[in-house]
């Protein structure tokens, strides 16, 4: 009897994609499991964007190596890193015995009817095609619209593990949206590395696809109470998107626009076709259009040849823009990317003494962008119990994590409008409301001062 774990680092396109594996592991019969401990198959769906994620999968494949001298236990690499020589190296290292690319995961059953090594790196057409089964008893879930990305930051991995952009038909999209639906799902995000050309593939468009902006009106008409997606490319935004959003009452008026750094001479060295002026005024259309949006960003410190003047440059647009929030990464040189052949990494004490100011910057503008909504009423997505059962935790239409305590009556995960009555950088605290406005106390008369989420930060 084959009982399997999973292991998934990096995005949510890996979620994405574990959770497709899944769901053709249990059409197989096979037993999932929580931990390696139970397991016979152990499956690492790896991350190959920065050095820190493939670190880790280094450690974890040598604990499995000497599990495997001991009992019967298959292991296997799926993910970004597979995709890679430096991925595969690693598995020949470790004794890796099913090794499967980012586009290859339906060949999952037939690695596994094969009994000993089985590799497979091609992209499949069909992936594009295939409708996983909704996940069960969830009100979240994503929703891939596009795969791969056309774009060459010098920085990055991703368009070769990932390979170029082909965007899924509408039709595909839809049925899937249907069936996610159909179970109950009320927020789905929809997930490409570039959502804004979605139906643009090299360049050209793709006959019978909607543009993204038309595409979320499209989702929005189709009942589901809650629209976010990620992740948006400055390059290729344009205003009709930031109208869809603030036309389409299902799509939250959450953006998340990675800018990766305030300088235009660091964006040009990283080839993100966009400076720093064009992105600002991107930010203006969002927020002529959306006045209460929330803002996202990522932000990559210590770029090779970024000077302290630069980095002053990503400080004063963080002011400009007064971001909710921020995924901030110190640069990671990836074999493979431009960057890491054409240019000289910057000393790591420069690198991670920049990444604490920029913390410290996040910090700041978190809490006081979270102050205004103190005393507000807010729709959160409860999604269950937090660490602390008295609670539930979740998150608004403009992902701040928040938790709730329970009063009878207002137990169960849910939609619901709460009051917001505390807020630090990371959390809303918050009350059930009653039809009248009135807040629902709870039995406990107080909020503890740190009744910790189980997850502080939700991932988009
Ligand atoms: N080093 C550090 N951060 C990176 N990212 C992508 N490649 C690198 C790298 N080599 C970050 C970017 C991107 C996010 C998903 O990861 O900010 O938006
Ligand atoms: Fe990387 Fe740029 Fe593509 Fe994003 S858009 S995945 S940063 S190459």
């Amino acid at each position: 009897m084959t009982k399997a774990h999973i292991i998934t680092f990096g995005c949510q396109m890996n979620e994405y994609d574990s959770h497709m594996v899944q769901s053709q592991l249990v059409s197989m019969g096979i037993d999932l499991v929580d931990s390696v401990d139970e397991a016979n198959l152990v499956l690492l769906n790896t991350c190959a964007v920065r050095g820190k994620p493939v670190d880790k999968v280094r450690s974890l494949l040598g604990k499995l190596r000497i599990e495997k001298s001991r009992r019967p236990l298959v292991v296997g690499m799926m993910g970004c890193l597979a995709q890679l020589e430096e991925g595969q190296q690693i598995a020949r290292k470790f004794e890796v015995d099913i090794l499967i690319g980012p586009g290859a995961i339906l060949d999952i059953p037939k690695a596994l009817e094969q009994n000993g090594r089985f590799w497979s790196l091609h992209f499949r057409q069909e992936l594009h095609d295939y409708i996983p089964p909704p996940p069960q008893d969830k009100l979240q879930a994503h929703l891939t619209i596009m795969r791969g990305c056309d774009h060459r930051c010098t920085y990055c991995i991703v368009p070769t593990t990932r390979g170029p952009q082909v965007s899924r038909s509408p039709d595909h999209i839809l049925r899937e949206l249907d069936m996610l639906l159909g179970a109950g799902v009320q927020e789905v995000t929809l997930l490409g590395q570039n959502v804004n050309s979605y139906g643009i593939d090299q360049g050209q468009r793709v006959a019978g696809t909607p543009s993204f902006a038309e595409l979320l009106r499209m989702v929005g008409s189709s009942g589901i109470r809650r629209i976010k997606f990620t992740t948006s490319h400055p390059m290729n935004f344009t205003e009709d998107v930031a109208q869809a959003i603030a036309e389409t009452p299902a799509v939250c008026e959450f953006v998340h626009l990675p800018v990766q750094s305030g300088s235009s001479k660091v964006l040009r060295r990283m080839a993100r076709e966009y400076n720093r002026e064009k992105y600002l005024e991107h930010i203006d259309a969002i927020k002529k259009w959306i006045p209460e949006v929330v803002l996202f960003t990522d932000i990559i410190v210590g770029f090779p040849g970024e000077t302290e003047e630069d980095f002053q440059e990503t400080l004063s647009l963080y002011d400009e823009v007064g971001y909710d929030n921020a995924y901030m990464f110190i640069y990671s040189a990836r074999p493979g990317t431009p960057s890491y052949t054409h240019f000289e990494d910057l000393p790591r004490a420069v690198k991670t003494e920049r990444l604490e100011r920029l913390i410290q910057k996040q910090k700041d503008w978190s809490l006081k962008q979270n102050r205004r909504f103190l005393g507000k009423d807010v729709e959160v997505l409860l999604r269950g119990d937090a660490f602390n059962p008295d609670y539930l935790e979740g998150h608004t239409r403009g992902q701040h994590a928040t938790i709730v305590p329970k009063v009878p009556g207002f137990e169960q995960a849910g939609i619901y409008t709460v009051r917001v009555e505390q807020v630090t950088p990371h959390q809303f605290n918050a009350k059930f409301i009653d039809a009248q406005g009135q807040v629902l106390e709870p039995i406990l008369g107080h909020l503890p001062e740190a009744a910790a989420l189980s997850s502080p930060l939700p991932m988009l």
